[in-house]
């Protein structure tokens, strides 16, 4: 596997240390609240579990699964619900937890429905962020890094299923998906 990576963008310590943080932040940000998580899987899954142990408040669980890139690596701008949420989302509050924010729109896609269930609040917690990359104005409330445009696996993230198991996050050798 690591000969498939170009180079180590994200050290298994950076991650750690950032998502400390992102979890200390929420912890104080939702005080007197039990927020519901909800990770986007897959690629969600190893950054909620991180995040979730360093909340100290008591929290909720939920998943949801999406379709979106299929085995390539450009977004196709459909989003479809492979599997919904179970949590009654009513009155409460919401993060959303994301490997990674590309052009927006599975976020907006995924707002504009959970603001259909009338939830207190709602709002993003992604691990990674390509600004350059956004086609829409998406506001994110807690960001661990903003990356540039390369494809990026690890930690979550992967190419046509593979590398989600590197406890690092790399940029993929363009010989591998071109
Ligand atoms: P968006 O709708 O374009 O923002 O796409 C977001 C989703 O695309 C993320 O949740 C990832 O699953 C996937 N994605 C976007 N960029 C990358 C990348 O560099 N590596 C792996 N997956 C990515
Ligand atoms: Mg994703």
């Amino acid at each position: 596997m690591r000969n498939d990576i170009e180079k180590v963008l994200k050290t298994k310590e950076e991650i750690q240390d950032m998502v400390k943080l992102l979890g200390e932040q929420i912890s104080k940000d939702y005080i007197g609240k039990i927020p519901v998580l909800i990770c986007i899987l897959k690629g969600g899954i190893v950054f909620l579990s991180d995040l979730m142990k360093n909340i100290t408040i008591h929290v909720e669980l939920d998943f949801m699964s999406l379709s979106s890139y299929g085995d390539s690596t450009k977004s196709s701008g459909v989003v479809r619900i492979k599997k919904d949420i179970d949590v009654d989302i009513s009155n409460r509050d919401v993060i959303i937890v994301e490997d990674i924010v590309d052009s927006g729109l599975t976020l907006k896609y995924l707002d504009e429905y959970f603001m259909q269930h009338n939830p207190a609040s709602v709002k993003i917690c992604t691990l990674l962020d390509k600004p350059k990359a956004h086609k829409i104005d998406i506001k994110i409330d807690y960001t661990g890094f903003e990356v540039g445009n390369e494809f990026v696996v690890g930690y979550g993230l992967d190419y046509a299923q593979k590398y989600r198991n590197l406890p690092y996050i790399g940029i993929l050798k363009k010989e591998i998906y071109s």
